[in-house]
């Protein structure tokens, strides 16, 4: 099982958060909490793409794999799964929990980019990837979308699945809460390719359907948690707070929101408002899966 133990609750820089690569919210101790904080839903969303029994199967951005074993169960012994990551430690880690043998059914982990995927053209059955594409601008996301369509045959299924952050909601707060930082965000830095690629979530359907992926259908699944949370789901919610409530000081949201933001700030303060009997947490997640174009389909995208 994955080791969630490890991760201690504390006011959290971006460079806690993530990998060497520079990217916030990726690294494995984070990546443990969230999954099992959400596992339920999670797990329904993959199952929603419809991997068939047998498949050869990828997770493009595995992060430290939270998502492998299921992947593993679905595809069968006659599938096999690979897995993909740009950060060296989380791969180092997927390796680590292969040889020990927590991912059975894992065939390879793989350090390297889905800007340009390591693998030949028609390579798999499926791929799945969940929660990367928040990391890319969309002239970065066209690419990756062309490199999904490149290494999985035609007629195979590609899966996107990735958070809408204006969904998230938190009670008793300010229901413009998340909207005024993500306005402020863009506002800040209209560059800024996570604050964008993390709004991307509900258009995921038309991007898949732009890159020229068939019978293209989404599905959007609100994580919602209420008093008392598990321990999981309480650390989970905790630290992403924690850390909006790092951006919205940094990003400079409206000078009432401040107040809530900073009693988010500290995830283990006596007064937390996670820890009042009428909490209530919730994140807004989002998959599109659609089908590579064959035979004369190809063609006409
Ligand atoms: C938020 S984590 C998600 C991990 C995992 N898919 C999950 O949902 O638990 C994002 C992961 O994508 C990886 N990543 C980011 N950019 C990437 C890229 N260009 N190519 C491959 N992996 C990338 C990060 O290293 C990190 O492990």
């Amino acid at each position: 099982m994955h080791r969630t133990g490890v991760w201690q609750s504390a006011i959290l820089t971006r460079a806690e958060h993530g990998t060497s690569t520079g990217q916030a919210l990726s690294g494995a101790g984070w990546l443990d909490v969230h999954f099992e904080a959400c596992r339920p839903e999670y797990e329904e969303m993959l199952r929603f793409v419809g991997v068939p029994p047998g498949a050869r199967a990828l997770d493009a951005g595995c992060g430290s794999g939270g998502y492998l074993s299921l992947l593993a169960e679905i595809v069968g012994p006659a599938g096999s799964v690979y897995a993909l990551d740009l950060a060296p430690e989380n791969v180092a880690l997927v390796e680590e929990r292969r040889v020990s043998g927590d991912l059975p059914g894992l065939a390879e982990v793989r350090e390297g980019t889905l800007t340009g995927l390591p693998y030949e053209d028609d390579s798999f059955d499926a791929l799945w990837c969940a929660n990367v594409t928040q990391y890319f601008g969309g002239a970065e996301f066209e690419t990756v979308l062309r490199e999904f369509r490149r290494v999985v045959r035609p007629g195979g299924i590609v899966a996107v699945k990735d958070v809408d952050v204006a969904l998230a909601r938190l009670y008793p707060a300010d229901p413009f809460l998340f909207p005024h930082l993500c306005e402020r965000s863009l506002q800040a830095d209209p560059e800024d390719a996570h604050a964008r690629g993390s709004l991307r979530g509900r258009e995921l359907r038309r991007w898949l359907e732009g890159a020229g992926f068939r019978e293209v259908r989404q599905r959007t699944v609100m994580i919602e948690r209420w008093a008392p949370l598990q321990p999981a789901e309480r650390r989970f919610f905790g630290d992403w707070l924690s850390h909006l409530a790092g951006l919205a000081e940094e990003r400079g949201v409206p000078e009432e929101d401040l107040a809530a933001w900073r009693s988010l700030r500290d995830p283990g303060s006596p007064d937390h408002p996670l820890d009042r009997p009428d909490a209530y947490a919730c994140e807004g997640q989002v998959v599109a899966v659609g089908r590579v174009p064959e035979g004369s389909e190809a063609g006409a995208s």
